[in-house]
Order: structure tokens, then sequence, then C-alpha cells
């Protein structure tokens, strides 16, 4: 049975336990500022206290610039590195600070996607090896199942199973990507964190993919968190949407919610720089908000809203108070939608129609 966004963000707000409980999450990168006299070690905040929540069978996409901090969070969550502070719940168990030894039973729950398609496979494996090496390493299989597996899930992929042979520069962009998928699907994980696993790839490709995605999501009841450069490209895959700015969550919400009615400024600049969500179906593009100057440094960002710098509705108050990611005023009630504004404004003329499922 499928299920509509609607009803999956209806149920992304009920009372299930979520599969995965991430607070404050912070990753630092120590950096050494050779320009003293003193080298002196300064920090990068590549993620500066992310706290969000995913049930089972949930897809949360994770939106923003280059460098704000999506990839290293989808590393956190995969705990392919390790956290400054702050924890992550996956189904119970705290994964943050585990030794591997009792994180490796637990791998194969949750599984990364990569953006390159060309570089995360071993050019010296057949794809029958890449895919069938973690049912052997999880002892998912029989020894003598495992060829007839791996053909399976070639299948469930969209790839003929009698290419098991062929090594990936065999096979298009498009095509090494699903092997990716497969790889991933063959630990039948409970999460996959999908980082930017479009945008490496031919526009006329992208879209097979993202339904091929949606397809396995529905088919498997996979929870997902799908990172992306822009709104466009999650809008109709995500039930929920959290922007990313310099380290942390600015807002995150169900995606009707994000979509037609944002409410921070860069959530509506993001928006409004999508060129896809203006002109839909022969609209009228609606006014765009331009975004000037560049992100500042993750090693010095900016005091109080660290979107201030680049803010058209910047205070006093911004540059001296934090503000925090809460429920605005305007959510109605029970909603999942929070926001980290001091003057939060609904703007409904940013998209000029609501999604369609
Ligand atoms: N291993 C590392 N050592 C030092 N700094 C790092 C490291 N990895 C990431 N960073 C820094 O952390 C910040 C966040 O990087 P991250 O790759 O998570 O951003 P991103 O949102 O995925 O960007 P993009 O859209 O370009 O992929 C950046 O300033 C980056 O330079
Ligand atoms: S807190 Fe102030 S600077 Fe930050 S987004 Fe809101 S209005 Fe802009
Ligand atoms: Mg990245």
């Amino acid at each position: 049975m499928t299920t509509t966004t609607d009803e999956r963000a209806a149920a992304a707000t009920g009372d299930a336990a979520p599969l995965l409980e991430v607070t404050d999450l912070v990753k630092h990168y120590p950096v050494k500022e050779y320009a003293r006299l003193f080298p002196k070690t300064l920090q990068t905040r590549a993620v500066d206290g992310v706290s969000f929540s995913l049930k089972a069978g949930e897809t949360l996409g994770l939106v923003g610039e280059s460098g704000c901090g999506k990839t290293t969070t989808g590393r956190l969550i995969t705990r392919l590195i390790e956290p400054t502070s702050g924890s992550i719940r996956f189904d119970g168990t705290d994964i943050a600070t585990i030794k591997e030894s009792k994180l490796r039973p637990l791998r194969r729950d949750f599984q990364l996607i990569f953006q390159d398609p060309y570089q995360s496979l071993n050019p010296r494996q057949t794809v029958g090896t890449i895919v069938g090496t973690p049912l052997a390493v999880h002892n998912l299989v029989p020894k003598n199942k495992i060829k007839a597996r791996t053909a399976e899930l070639m299948e469930l992929v969209g790839l003929n199973p009698e290419h098991l042979n062929r090594y990936p520069n065999e096979f298009s962009g498009g095509q090494r990507q699903r092997i990716g998928i497969a790889r991933a699907l063959a630990v039948e994980p409970k999460l996959i964190v999908a980082d930017e696993p479009v945008s490496a790839l031919d526009v006329s490709i992208q879209a097979q993919v993202m339904n091929l995605m949606e397809d396995l999501r529905q088919k498997l009841g996979l929870a997902f968190v799908f990172i992306a450069h822009d709104l466009g490209v999650v809008r109709h895959f995500c039930d929920r949407v959290a922007v990313m700015y310099l380290g942390k969550i600015v807002e995150i919400g169900a995606s009707d919610d994000i979509y037609t009615a944002p409410q921070h400024p860069y959530t509506q600049a993001l928006l409004s720089a999508a060129p896809d969500l203006n002109v839909v179906r022969g609209a009228e593009p609606n006014e765009r908000i331009r975004l000037t100057g560049d992100v500042p440094s993750p090693i010095d960002p900016p005091t109080g809203c660290r979107f201030r710098t680049r803010c058209w509705k910047a205070q006093e108050v911004c540059s001296t108070t934090e503000p925090v990611l809460e429920t605005p005023d305007s959510a109605v009630r029970g909603s999942a939608h929070r926001l980290a504004c001091h003057f939060p404004e609904v703007r409904t003329d940013l998209v000029a129609e609501a999604p369609v499922d």
C-alpha cells in the first residue's frame, strides 16, 4: 500500500517513536591560523547545534547553499565521522560515540548514497562483487544464494541482472548511481542518507533516478534524508524539509508549509531562486529575492543570527541575540513547523501553485 506525502507528513507528527533523533549535533574541525607569530588553532563550525527527528518511512530534505554543513550532517548520522558533541539516537541507541565494535552490527540499518557515482564504486570490482559483498559481510544470505540475491537487487533498481560480471566503467552515470543504490539496499537498511544523489547526472537521467528512489521508498518503506542544494529537487520527494545556513537549521517543517508559506528570509530567498518553482505551468514568474554578499566563514560566523549579514530584514537585535529554532505563532496547533528568526513573515507569493503529489 502506498501513502501520500500528506499522510506521511501527518504520521510524522504523530506519536510513533522516531527512527532517528538528532539532538544538538556539533562537528568542529580544527584549523591552524599561521598569520601570527604564534600559530593559533581555530575551529571550522561545519555543523553547529543541529536537532531534528525522523520517523520510520519518512523523508526529510536537507537543503542549503554550498558549505552549510549538509554532507557533514549526513556523514555524522551514518557515523562515517564522529561528532564533536551531541547525540544521534538511532532506533533507541545513541550511536554518537559508541565504539566501532558495538556500532558494526547497527551499520547495516543506515546507508549512504554518494553524490558521485563515478568515484563511489571500486573500478576493479565487478558489479556482482560490489553489490554482493555487503550480503556476505553481514551474513544476510547463504553463500550459494548470494549471486541470485545480487541479480534480484540488480532487477530491483532497473539494471540487467545478466550484467553482474561487468565493471563500473561499462555503465553510464545513471546506471552507476543505480548500482550504488543496489549496494545500499543489499543490507535492507531502515534509513538511507542520499547526498545529492542526482546532481552529478544529466538532467534527462535525474528524473529517472528520482523516480526509482520514490518507487523504492514506497515498496520498501525506507526512511530517507535527502541532501540537495536547491529546494526544487526535493519538492515532490520529501515529507518534510530542513533548510540549513552556516551549520544550523534555520527552518524545518512539512514540505507544504515550506514551499507554499515559507517564513524565514533565507528559505524565501532559496525558494525564490529556484527557477522551476517560480514558473510553473506558464504562471507569471514572481518577484525574485536576490541574495547579496558571500556566505560568511564558518570559522568566524556572525554574532546573533548568522544570516544577518545578508538579510534585508535585519535589525539591531539580530546582531546581539541568536534566534531560537521554535514554532512560529502562526503555526497551526500540533504543527512540526519551526524556524529561527526574530521577524518571521509568511510569504505565500513565492510559488505559483501548491506542490502536486
Ligand atoms: N574534513 C574537513 N576538515 C575541515 N573542514 C571541513 C571538512 N569537511 C568539511 N569541512 C568544512 O565544513 C563546512 C561544511 O562542509 P560540508 O561539506 O558539510 O558542506 P555542504 O553543505 O555539504 O556543501 P556542498 O553543498 O558544497 O557539498 C565547509 O566550510 C567545509 O569546508
Ligand atoms: S533574525 Fe534577523 S537577520 Fe536573522 S533572518 Fe530573522 S530578520 Fe533576518
Ligand atoms: Mg556536500
